[in-house]
């Protein structure tokens, strides 16, 4: 059953008010326009633009090499097809880490020509004068912090970040010191909401309690103000390996491939096209090309 939605257009003032309404925040990730407009359309309140392309869209084994245009014609095609949910783009891997000038005219860019509403970027403390920076000149940010794909060989792939306790006393490199200083330091930079990944249910849960900006949890349990998923992995259309965290909504892989096959075989048969899918060389009436 899909609820009846009043609420006007999503807003990053509408999702900050999550936090006290305590209605759950709904996100999933779109890359095209007929995508985000079913998205759209169903209800989700956060439509991200995810670099997560690359792996999904491009087939990539990272998101490392995405690359600024990419996002923008990404941006673009989905803030068309979105009337209701608020879009967010992604800043790729290298359009922001080398100094705060790329990072405000990457951000620039996906608001200007991908039309999108808000940036995500990775990272905690070291992006935090960047995330101050696009604020103060109004371009919101959604952080992300945790298990951070653009880190994926610091981290040695793509693994769970926070579980052990930083042994030295100070935060270290994906302990949960270091979650927990990134994530505060985030919110205090400016950040309107945060992405925490890949972390252990308790710290998101912890981390939650303590920011006053709300969290999006993806494979970081229950305790979240929100989740989000890439699209491609709960409707099942990935290559039929998902990680834990994923739970599918849909089998659309296996749909597509059973009607191809049908058509295949039609089409070999002579099945298709049949008299209706085809035009007679007398029109007794006008018949429109399109149904
Ligand atoms: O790129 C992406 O899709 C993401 C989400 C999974 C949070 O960063």
């Amino acid at each position: 059953m899909s609820a009846k939605l009043t609420e006007e257009r999503v807003t990053v003032p509408s999702i900050l008010l999550r936090k006290q309404s305590g209605r759950k925040i709904v996100a999933l990730t779109a890359y095209d326009f007929t995508f985000s407009r079913l998205i759209d359309a169903a209800g989700c309140d956060v439509i991200l633009v995810g670099d997560s392309l690359g792996c999904v869209i491009q087939g990539g084994g990272t998101t490392l090499p995405v690359t600024l245009d990419e996002m923008v014609y990404h941006c673009r095609c989905v803030t068309r097809g979105a009337s209701r949910a608020l879009v967010v783009g992604d800043l790729p891997f290298m359009s922001y880490q080398a100094s705060i000038e790329d990072g405000m005219r990457a951000a620039g860019r996906l608001v200007k020509e991908g039309g999108v509403a808000a940036v995500k970027l990775e990272g905690g403390v070291a992006v935090a004068p960047l995330i101050e920076r696009l604020s103060s000149f109004d371009i919101p940010v959604m952080g992300h912090v945790g298990l951070t794909p653009q880190s994926f060989h610091r981290m040695g792939g793509h693994k769970v970040q926070g579980r052990a306790k930083s042994r030295v006393g100070a935060a270290t490199p994906g302990s949960r010191e270091q979650v927990i200083a990134d994530a505060k330091a985030v919110e205090k930079a400016g950040a309107f909401c945060i992405v925490l990944e890949g972390v252990p249910t308790e710290l998101a849960a912890e981390i939650t309690a303590e920011l006053e900006i709300p969290t999006i949890g993806i494979g970081a349990g229950a305790g979240c103000d929100g989740q989000i998923l890439v699209s491609y992995d709960m409707l099942g259309l990935g290559g039929g390996e998902y990680p834990k965290f994923v739970k599918q909504y849909a089998a659309l892989g296996a749909s597509v491939t059973e009607a191809v096959e049908r058509y295949s075989s039609e089409v070999r048969s002579g099945a298709f096209p049949a008299q209706e899918h085809s035009f007679s060389a007398v029109a007794r009436k006008k018949v429109a090309l399109i149904k």
